[in-house]
């Protein structure tokens, strides 16, 4: 079990011990506006390499490196007038932006996994602050072992990686609830969606005056190396568009109403009885972790509307449905 700070309750010491666990090149579980991250500076290897240990992760995929502010960005990252437009208009906030990597920059190449761009988000609220405590980049993924369900919860932390983590800074449930939007621009002024996130390509669009250049979805082999086609895997297999209740199986709906078969579900969630996709992205991971402790064969999930949000939740359960090397139900 590791040791739980509370930032609301007990602010200056989630800060101050925060910053001791970090210096000395260790991770901490730390809440974001989007999921909790497992942090470690950005620019000592021995701290990052615990990361990918902790995390399970098979290869080095780049890192996510959280800024405290622009200043902070600027010193390591190369902007464009797109990127620094996007970057006022949206940070803090869930968006990160894949930038050429300064060569002064102190980051670290196990942080880029050598790439020669780095992604960069400022975060909202108290992990910016802990970055500006810390005063120095923290590379972040999300607080899940590799290829499981992302944790928006420090108790999603904990059951998952709480014998491998000594510090969980609880912030309660993770507002936006999916992780942020991964932009990219091209050097021919083209802005790549290269993962749907908690920041709507539609609000995105409106601000640029342009359509988003899209990647193909849940392919094995699209730009960001950590969206592998398989990813956000619940223990049970999972089927999407469900119009019925099978046998054995958990239901997500959206919407609050009933489909056949509810009855005889193990459990029935809704991630937003009024059809709130907000709603709905704050409550996918936990709900896909409820239903898969049910016990559930397969859990079956109703059709979640592509729009807005709809589209980085239709996004992480097409992952967690695609077939992988093995099931509860294989
Ligand atoms: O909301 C979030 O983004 C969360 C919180 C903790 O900030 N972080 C997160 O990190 O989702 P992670 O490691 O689970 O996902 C990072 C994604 C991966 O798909 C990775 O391949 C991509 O970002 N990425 C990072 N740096 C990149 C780069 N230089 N070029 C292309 N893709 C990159
Ligand atoms: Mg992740």
């Amino acid at each position: 079990m590791a040791r739980h700070i509370h930032i609301d309750h007990n602010r200056e010491t989630a800060l101050r011990d925060a910053v001791h666990v970090l210096s000395s090149g260790h991770p901490v579980a730390i809440p974001t506006e989007t999921v909790y991250g497992l942090a470690a500076d950005a620019t000592n290897p021995a701290a990052i390499a615990r990361i990918y240990e902790t995390k399970g992760r098979p290869q080095f995929n780049p890192l996510i490196c959280h800024m405290a502010n622009i200043q902070m960005a600027e010193d390591h990252a190369v902007f464009d007038p797109i990127s620094r437009k996007l970057a006022n208009a949206f940070w803090p906030g869930p968006l990160t932006l894949i930038l050429p990597l300064k060569p002064d920059s102190q980051i670290h190449a196990l942080a880029t996994a050598g790439l020669d761009t780095v992604g960069i988000r400022i975060p909202q609220g108290f992990a910016s602050d802990l970055i500006a405590a810390f005063g120095k980049p923290l590379a972040a993924p999300s607080a899940n072992s590799s290829g499981k369900i992302s944790s928006t919860s420090a108790a999603h932390v904990e059951v998952d990686l709480g014998d491998k983590v000594s510090l969980i800074l609880d912030g309660g449930a993770a507002p936006v609830g999916v992780e942020s939007t991964i932009l990219k621009v091209e050097t021919d002024g083209s802005v790549r969606l290269l993962r749907p996130g908690g920041l709507v390509a539609e609000e995105i669009e409106r601000i640029l005056g342009l359509t988003l250049a899209r990647s193909e979805k849940a392919s094995a082999t699209i730009e960001a190396p950590g969206m592998l086609a398989s990813h956000y895997a619940p223990g049970a297999s999972v089927r999407l568009n469900a119009v019925s209740v099978e046998k054995d199986e958990a239901l997500i709906r959206f919407g609050g109403a009933a489909i056949a078969g509810e009855a005889h579900a193990l459990t029935v969630l809704d991630l937003s009885p009024t059809g709130n996709l907000a709603e709905a992205a704050t409550n996918l991971f936990d709900h896909l972790k409820t239903a898969d402790a049910s016990g559930a064969r397969s859990i079956a999930i109703t059709s979640i509307p592509e729009t807005g949000l709809g589209e980085a939740i239709n996004d992480r359960l097409a992952r967690a449905a695609a077939p992988r090397p093995s099931t509860r139900a294989s």
